[in-house]
């Protein structure tokens, strides 16, 4: 095993759990986990950041009602009912724009 420091500045995880059964998850609410990760990926790169911001999908973050959720690393922000609108104020709360 080799031992890094981790390459990011930050990292945005963003649950794109998706369940068939019914019960509520993030790819089910405003429009989605799945699409306001890949929009998310696209502003970071259009803001110029990738490499320092890493946007990466994530399993089911255990708060499926109040989806999309996402959380930031290192800085312990956790966002809940995130839509696509959400995404210019989000990068400029990283402190790296
Ligand atoms: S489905 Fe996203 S938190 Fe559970």
């Amino acid at each position: 095993m080799e031992r890094k420091k981790i390459p990011y500045q930050k990292t945005i995880f963003v649950c794109v759990n998706k369940r068939e059964d019914g019960r509520p998850s993030c790819a089910h609410s405003l429009e989605g986990g799945s699409e306001l990760c890949k929009a998310l990926k696209e502003s970071v790169k259009a803001a110029g950041l990738k490499g320092k911001i890493r946007v990466a999908s994530s399993g089911c973050l255990d708060l499926c009602a109040q989806g999309p959720n996402l959380f930031i690393y290192p800085d312990g922000v956790w966002k809940s009912r995130v839509g696509l609108a959400d995404i210019p104020q989000i990068l400029s709360e990283l402190g790296i724009c």
